[in-house]
């Protein structure tokens, strides 16, 4: 068993609600494995008081936070320091505390995307076509200015709500384009992927009503959304026969860095896959 020592490097994520977080799983079971002496907890500060609740760990008491739903878009606003691909993202999910008081904003969540989709879809080329977008909150901006720093030639932002998706679109300027979610049929023409970054396919949410027969029989369909781990929408790709990319793999590829910046080391060797869908109460 895994003793909390006088050294235990502390870190963990913070989120609300947070309960049902895999993260901790997944840094404590490499923690275990790699005999690390450092600990890994949920954080669930009121919804304002996030604020006050990073100020406090100002000074590096607490290594560092993964910053999950609703607070990564004022996490990045409380940092001194922020790297690149946090500014694009205009999002952090990484708050590192420096023994100096200072505060470095970082995000992984691309580094999970693209690592997702060269895991599960060997072979796919970023840069060999257009990509569609589905959804214009925090994740497709985040998922969108990954995409265009990796050398997506084109981004086809698609959502609901035009405006949305036209000032994410602005933000990022040249590839990535605005349309209409109802302008599917000709936005998914030629695409080589279509990501779903919009909550729907969430337990309890409402379902993605998407034409993915007419992209081409070699696109890749990805989903953000991993509860249920086989959404709706990656059955539709499935039964097309699209290859298709999951949301939990994202989420196990971002911890990687993640882990990294916290305790100095890359995880070890381990199946956390195979641990988090027990927890999800799926067999595969
Ligand atoms: P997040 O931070 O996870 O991205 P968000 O900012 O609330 O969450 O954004 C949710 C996204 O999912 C939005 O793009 C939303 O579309 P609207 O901007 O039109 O509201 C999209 N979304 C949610 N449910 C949807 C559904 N059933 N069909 C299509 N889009 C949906």
């Amino acid at each position: 068993m895994r003793r909390i020592t006088g050294a235990t490097i502390v870190a963990g994520v913070a989120g609300s609600p947070v309960t049902h977080s895999l993260s901790p799983l997944i840094h404590n079971a490499w923690l275990d494995a790699a005999g690390i002496d450092g600990v890994y907890v949920p954080f669930q500060p009121a919804g304002d008081r996030f604020d006050r609740f990073v100020e406090g760990l100002r000074g590096g008491a607490v290594r560092g936070i993964n910053v999950t739903i609703p607070f990564k878009e004022v996490a990045l606003s409380m940092a001194d320091e922020v790297s690149k691909r946090a500014h694009d993202a205009a999002a952090a999910n990484v708050l590192v505390f420096e023994p100096d008081g200072t505060i470095v904003a970082d995000n992984t969540d691309g580094v999970g995307l693209l690592g997702a989709m060269k895991a599960q879809a060997p072979g796919f080329e970023i840069a060999a076509g257009p990509i569609a977008l589905l959804g214009a909150g925090g994740a497709a901006r985040g998922a969108a200015a990954a995409l265009v720093t990796a050398g997506a030639p084109e981004v086809r932002i698609l959502n609901r709500t035009l405006a949305k998706a036209e000032a994410v679109a602005g933000a990022l300027g040249g590839g990535v384009k605005a349309c209409p979610l109802s302008a599917a049929p000709e936005a998914f023409k030629g695409v080589t992927a279509v990501i779903n970054a919009t909550s729907a396919g969430l337990s309890g949410e409402g379902t993605l009503d998407a034409p993915l027969e007419l992209t081409p029989e070699t696109a890749v369909v990805m989903d953000m959304v991993y509860k249920p781990l086989l959404t709706p929408f990656l059955k539709q790709a499935q039964d097309l026969g699209r290859r298709t990319v999951d949301g939990l793999e994202m989420l196990i590829r971002q911890a990687v860095p993640s882990f990294e910046t916290f305790y100095g080391r890359t995880p070890p060797e381990l199946d956390v896959r195979a641990l988090a869908l027990g927890v999800l109460g799926e067999g595969r």
